[in-house]
């Protein structure tokens, strides 16, 4: 019997995003309901209502969606959905707090890409310094990257305290290590963009956190990517759909929100497509999206 596909969307904040509900429907979803509001403490009784309401082998037709704005809670509730689990009895789970797990998976699948291309390197040992690094994409960023073995600075637009307490919780949640740079004076900047062979801009949408003359300075530059769609660019010079462009005054390419956005929408709608054609329940987060945005990113 074929049943139908249903999506429990939950986010802890107070509207779930049409971004994801048009996703995950357009992905072939049958049913998409939002659950808005939802603490941590809240997932486990609603994934024991989910599972227990249809026999094992519906498990796999049903799924959670976890939103929001904070990687750490999504990962929280996505250990929590999967501990409310009572075997045969369960469902698939995705993660994509903000779109933050798949567009950092897409932005870094791109910057991979473009490091082989056109610098015949990839991410190990390479200096990568984020800005926008207190986001929830800048976040998930860094982890990819250093993950992967790059040398990953959070950049702080307001002082290194809030960076340095991020890095700490990476370290800890991870055991992954990345350094701290302060940008709050364009000076600061300048000496950060200096080590810099890859610059990853996930600042808040319409804010330009590197001018293109601080750009032209940065001599070990390789690849400048900005994920801000919204005028001005997070990066000056880079336009929207650059895909590999050189930046001028340097051997580096940059990469736009636009040809980053794609593989991003790609990667989301992937993932609810394998959730609805898996055979067996799935659980995914940002991994799952990098693994899905490499095998996508060209
Ligand atoms: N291309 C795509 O497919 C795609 C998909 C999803 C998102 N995005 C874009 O990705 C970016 C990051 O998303 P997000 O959800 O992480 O954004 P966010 O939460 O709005 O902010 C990201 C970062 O920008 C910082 N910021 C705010 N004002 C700043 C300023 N004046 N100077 C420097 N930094 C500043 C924030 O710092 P505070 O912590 O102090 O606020 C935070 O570190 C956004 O531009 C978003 O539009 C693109």
């Amino acid at each position: 019997m074929s049943r139908k596909t249903i999506l429990h969307m939950l986010t802890p904040l107070r509207q779930m995003s049409p971004f994801d509900v048009n996703m995950a429907l357009d992905a072939g979803y049958d049913a998409t309901i939002p659950y808005t509001g939802v603490e941590l403490s809240d997932v486990g009784n609603l994934v024991q209502d989910a599972i227990f309401s249809r026999p094992p082998d519906a498990g796999v037709a049903t799924g959670i969606f976890i939103a929001g704005k904070d990687a750490l809670l999504a990962l929280d509730m996505v250990e929590a959905a999967r501990s409310a689990m009572v075997p045969p009895f369960e469902i698939s789970v995705f993660a994509d707090p903000a779109g933050s797990f798949t567009t950092a998976a897409a932005m870094v699948a791109k910057v991979e890409k473009a490091l082989a291309k056109h610098h015949g390197r990839d991410l190990r040992d390479t200096n990568i310094a984020i800005f926008g690094a207190t986001g929830v994409v800048g976040y998930c960023t860094a982890v990819i990257t250093a993950e992967h073995g790059a040398n990953v600075t959070l950049v702080g637009h307001d002082g290194v305290e809030r960076v340095n307490s991020i890095a700490a919780t990476i370290k800890q949640r991870f055991n992954v290590t990345v350094e701290t740079a302060d940008g709050s004076t364009e000076e600061n900047k300048q000496k950060v963009l200096a080590q810099a062979q890859v610059v990853l801009a996930a600042a808040k949408a319409g804010v330009q956190v590197i001018s293109a003359a601080q750009l032209g300075e940065a001599g070990k530059l390789l690849v400048a990517a900005d994920v801000n769609a919204v005028p001005p660019a997070g990066i000056e010079g880079v336009k929207v759909n650059a895909n590999g462009d050189p930046i001028d005054a340097t051997r580096a390419v940059a990469l736009g929100p636009l040809s980053i956005g794609n593989v991003k929408y790609k990667t989301q709608a992937g993932l609810f497509q394998q959730m609805i054609q898996a055979t067996k329940p799935v659980i995914f987060d940002f991994r799952d999206a990098f693994t899905l945005a490499r095998d996508l990113a060209k």
